[in-house]
């Protein structure tokens, strides 16, 4: 493919494949996320997934290896997935908020999601999935409501307009810093997986 270059007014309405989805949003600078990363990491897994998860941002390792949930807390991701017996490249597509690691694993900022958050909205489009996982507090915040918090809001259905079905729960972090929301995040993926698995036997 030639060498894109990111407009700023494109219609991403109008692009309809994840490549050339990544290909521009490679080519990014609408924040300052980038001039700080190594580059841009989109997400991956199975481009037709019908259950997609969301998480916040790359850290240290997805932006060395350029691919999202690679660290401490991406194995622990992969583990629960395994307990419903997903893989990520079979089951789930990933991606995150913010696609540029904000400097010392910081939230995103407001203004940083909002520059970024047409690309995972495209995403979302492409991928089509029938459930959407928010992986903790920011993913939910910027998705559902700013002020939404996670412990009330984790493991309840949501629908979106357009009908996908939408289950925050805990980021994996987050269990990694307090072994008490395992239960919980358990508890959500068997909602998961059952969804996943309803009138598809
Ligand atoms: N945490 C996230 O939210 N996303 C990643 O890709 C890795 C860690
Ligand atoms: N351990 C922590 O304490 N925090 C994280 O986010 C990940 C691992």
């Amino acid at each position: 493919m030639n060498k894109v270059v990111y407009d700023q007014d494109h219609d991403l309405s109008k692009v309809d494949s994840l490549a050339e989805l990544q290909n521009m949003a490679s080519a990014c600078s609408r924040c300052s996320l980038r001039k700080g990363c190594s580059g841009v990491v989109f997400g991956e897994g199975n481009p037709e997934a019908r259950l997609m998860l969301i998480g916040e941002g790359p850290g240290a390792d997805e932006d060395r290896l350029g691919r999202p949930f690679v660290g401490r807390a991406g194995q622990l991701l992969d583990r629960i997935l395994a307990a419903v017996d997903m893989e990520r490249f079979t089951h789930v597509y990933i991606a995150n908020v913010v696609k540029c690691r904000p400097p010392g694993n910081r939230a995103p900022q407001a203004d940083e999601a909002a520059a970024c958050l047409p690309w995972l909205y495209r995403q979302i489009e492409l991928v089509s999935p029938r459930i959407i996982v928010l992986l903790g507090s920011t993913a939910l915040q910027n998705l559902i409501e700013p002020g939404a918090k996670i412990t009330v809001m984790r493991g309840k259905w949501l629908v979106s307009k357009s009908g996908i079905k939408i289950m925050p729960t805990y980021h994996p972090a987050a269990l990694l810093r307090d072994a008490s929301k395992k239960r919980p995040v358990w508890e959500d993926f068997q909602k998961i997986r059952d969804e996943y698995w309803k009138d598809r036997l």
